[in-house]
């Protein structure tokens, strides 16, 4: 591989959206910011510069950062934050990925619009495991505030409670013409009958779960979170936040009649099925003989917005390739079994104040094992490795509830949380299992899970309580989807699998930024490994201080 060179300038930049004009921040003035291309096996050096007030990192979502866990960039994780005119260099290797990722921002809610894509290719003399594509198109979805999302979320935090919805969902930016004040922002994807393209389809939205779809077209599924996946055909995408998938769209064998509109709305938190809810662009066919001619606009049907049995039923398709080209090395025994329930909860609001939450004496939290998880005023990473953990973070996270959990789809008592720093210890190379319970105490959102560093092995979902005497003989140990973001289902688990091969402090959490806000997130910690290879390395000597 080689090295590419990428200068990311952290900068202000005036933005109309819905008639309303921002100073939002952006990459090099650009909103969404630049695509990431490298190959697989290339290494990557991003300077990231610092010209705006807030503090900022970056996160390459999805990278394994083997050996290279100071590039990682959740703040207060693997690093301080880069201050006002300070520079940081990420420098990473992309080994064994391809496909689809994101890069964003990961600090409070700065991901709002600081965000791009991370487009992998093949090796040089490598080719896709399915048809080459004619062309390849990012298309990333986003939200947009026409208030400050840094406000928005300093007041939810501050009152305890629920914070503003953004006004409108985006697809590369564009909120699209159901929305007013905005057809002429709307996205137009212009093709040629009779081609096949790739969609590099990206969920940068900071709260919501989408569906997508394509009037009168289909999708193939190829690609998930940079792994391939065995290909199937589908209607509808749903993509949560975090989440990446390569699909194919093959157009139409002659030009047609009409014009397509392809939507994404929210999977639970929508209204109808067209509405200001709805994000909107256009597939246009480049019709040659009359190009100025009205042709009608076709709408494609979108799934309720309480689909759960679509959604199961989709995200139960996805399978990897696994073949031997590309294999899927699934922990097949396991040597140690976590139990975490997720979900939100509430904490009590501090005293002699009213608060916002579901009551005036209580405030929203949101908990794993009903720790609600504290980030530290230093990096947690850097702790470990100066030897400087006391008092900064322990070692005791749970691994099964503090208090114990029976779903029964009313609300169990167990919605208060306890604040904490704590992590879990895990030997190098130990093969993990966890069952991610969620337990739907407040509203019925699933949870899309994103694990730092790895990639791990979705083997089983299901709803209600996890069983732990009959579920795990039906789990896949064959072909189970690889990602690093899945959701757990509202009212029901998944369970996934994978090796802690890779050395560093490596951050859970709910890709929902409000919910991570709100303390659903813990970290591990994987001590090294006796060969050279396996260590934590020192860090790099630009690694900002806090
Ligand atoms: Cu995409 Cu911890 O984030």
């Amino acid at each position: 591989g080689i090295t590419r060179h990428y200068t990311f300038n952290i900068e202000y930049l005036n933005v109309t959206r819905l008639c309303h004009t921002r100073n939002i921040l952006s990459v090099n003035g650009k909103f969404p910011g630049p695509p990431l291309v490298a190959r697989e096996g290339d290494r990557v050096e991003v300077k990231v510069v610092n010209h705006i007030s807030n503090n900022v990192t970056i996160h390459w979502h999805g990278i394994r950062q083997i050996n290279s866990g100071w590039a990682d960039g959740p703040a207060y994780v693997t690093q301080c934050p880069i201050q006002t005119n300070q520079s940081y260099t990420y420098n990473f290797t992309i080994v064994g990925q391809r496909g689809t990722l994101l890069w964003h921002a990961h600090i409070s809610w700065l991901r709002a619009t600081i965000y791009g894509p991370i487009i992998i290719l093949p090796k040089h003399n490598e080719s896709y495991p399915f048809e080459k594509p004619y062309k390849e198109i990012p298309i990333l979805f986003g939200e947009w505030f026409n208030v400050d999302p840094e406000a928005v979320i300093s007041q939810a935090l501050q009152t305890g409670g629920g914070p503003n919805v953004s006004d409108a969902y985006t697809i590369n930016g564009l909120p699209g013409p159901l929305y007013n004040c905005s057809s002429k922002d709307t996205f137009k994807l212009k093709v040629k009958p009779g081609k096949t393209y790739l969609l590099r389809l990206i969920n940068a939205a900071l709260n919501e779960e989408l569906f997508f779809s394509i009037a009168n077209h289909s999708l193939t599924v190829v690609e998930a979170d940079a792994t391939y996946t065995k290909p199937f055909d589908t209607d509808t995408i749903l993509i949560a936040p975090g989440q990446t998938t390569n699909v194919l769209l093959k157009t139409k064998p002659h030009f047609p009649n009409a014009t397509y509109l392809m939507a994404t709305r929210p999977y639970f938190t929508g209204r109808g099925t067209f509405d200001n809810s709805t994000t909107a662009g256009i597939l246009l066919y480049k019709q040659p003989l009359n190009p100025s001619k009205n042709l009608p606009l076709i709408k494609p049907s979108l799934p309720p917005i309480n689909a759960t049995n679509f959604v199961a039923n989709f995200t139960g398709k996805f399978r990897s390739l696994a073949n031997a080209k590309f294999p899927a090395n699934v922990p097949q025994k396991v040597d140690k079994k976590f139990f975490f329930t997720v979900g939100l909860g509430t904490s009590p609001c501090p005293q002699n104040t009213t608060c916002q939450g579901p009551s005036n004496t209580t405030k929203f939290a949101a908990s794993v094992n009903n720790i609600s998880f504290a980030l530290p005023s230093v990096s947690l990473m850097q702790a470990y490795y100066f030897g400087q953990s006391n008092g900064v973070f322990k070692t005791d996270f749970p691994a099964t509830p503090l208090n114990p959990f029976n779903y029964t789809g009313t609300p169990p008592n167990n919605t208060i949380v306890t604040n904490g720093t704590k992590l879990v210890v895990l030997k190098f190379n130990t093969s993990v299992e966890v069952v991610l319970q969620d337990t739907s105490i407040l509203g019925a959102e699933s949870h899309p899970l994103h694990l730092h560093g790895y990639d791990f092995f979705v083997v089983g979902q299901g709803f209600g309580n996890f069983d732990p005497n009959k579920d795990p003989a039906k789990f896949n140990l064959v072909d189970p989807v690889e990602r690093n973001t899945a959701g757990v289902p509202a009212g029901g688990w998944i369970a996934f699998r994978f090796f802690a091969d890779n050395p560093g402090v490596w951050f859970m959490h709910c890709h929902l930024d409000i919910h991570t806000s709100w303390g659903l997130r813990m970290a591990w910690l994987v001590l090294d490994g006796p060969g050279p290879n396996q260590k934590l390395q020192p860090p790099p000597s630009d690694l900002p201080k806090c």
